[in-house]
């Protein structure tokens, strides 16, 4: 009786506070479909502006990869890949008045934490951000190592998912986090699916407002493959609807 009570309560109120968790909270959620307000806010750089419409705004949180074919300064390290977790920050950022002045610390804080899984995990629960998107990693597609996005715990159908290409980049800038080796934060990028092979209403991805994972100019003391904990924004845009 106890528990048919407190699951219909539980019920009631999960349209209205989405940002309290609950024991047993169900992984599904719908994201904010409205993020016009948060649009205005898209963070300013050299990236050629947003033309289309911002469907998410995600945070990720992960691994830069790279390798080395010697570990002294004779080679370059390459890049793999990343592999990150993507939460949905936008679908509170766009109801919440502090939002301008919130969006330059989440990724800094994230990165910050992500040494203290149970920490971080308590921090984004506690500002609402504690939904899973998705995820980034890459694939080989054709032959080519390609970034992904997939919004794969969303409950549309088709799935949004977007393997997309770098049309543009510019530095961070210089007061973003630096990453835990001491280096300035990943570059801000541009990225599209040229392919036409996204789906799910999503096909550009802008990464801002970075933090850490970055890579040493040479490969002096690395090892093979290793990773550069890091964390960013990611705003993903699509054809109006
Ligand atoms: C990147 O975007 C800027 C601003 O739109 C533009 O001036 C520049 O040519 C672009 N770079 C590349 C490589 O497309
Ligand atoms: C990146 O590193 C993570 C963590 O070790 C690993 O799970 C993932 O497969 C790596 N991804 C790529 C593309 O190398």
């Amino acid at each position: 009786m106890l528990f048919s009570t407190l699951s219909t309560a539980l019920v009631f109120f999960a349209g209205s506070v989405t940002a309290l968790p609950w024991p047993g909270q169900p992984t599904v959620y719908a994201p904010a479909t409205d993020l016009s307000n948060l649009a205005k806010l898209f963070p300013q750089s050299a990236l050629p502006a947003p033309t289309e419409q911002l469907k998410y705004v995600l945070l990720g949180i992960g691994t830069q990869n790279y390798t080395c074919a010697t570990s002294d300064d004779s080679s370059v390290p390459g890049t793999t890949g990343a592999l990150a977790t993507l939460y949905d920050i936008g679908s509170n950022l766009n109801k919440d008045p502090m939002a301008k002045w919130k969006l330059g610390s989440i990724a800094p804080l994230a990165l910050a934490l992500s040494n203290a899984p149970k920490t971080l995990e308590f921090s984004l629960t506690s500002q609402g951000y504690q939904n899973v998107a998705g995820h980034h990693f890459f694939q080989m597609i054709s032959g080519a190592n390609t970034p992904v996005f997939s919004l794969d715990k969303l409950q549309i159908q088709p799935q949004p998912l977007a393997p997309v290409s770098k049309l543009n980049a510019t530095d961070a800038p210089a007061a973003a986090c630096p990453g835990n080796n001491g280096l300035p934060a990943v570059q801000w990028l541009y990225l599209k699916d040229t392919k036409g092979a996204a789906q799910g209403g999503i096909d550009s991805v802008y990464r801002v407002e970075t933090a850490g994972g970055n890579k040493p100019a040479t490969c002096k003391g690395m090892k093979p493959t290793w990773e550069v904990k890091y964390a960013a924004q990611y705003w993903i845009f699509g054809p109006k609807q």
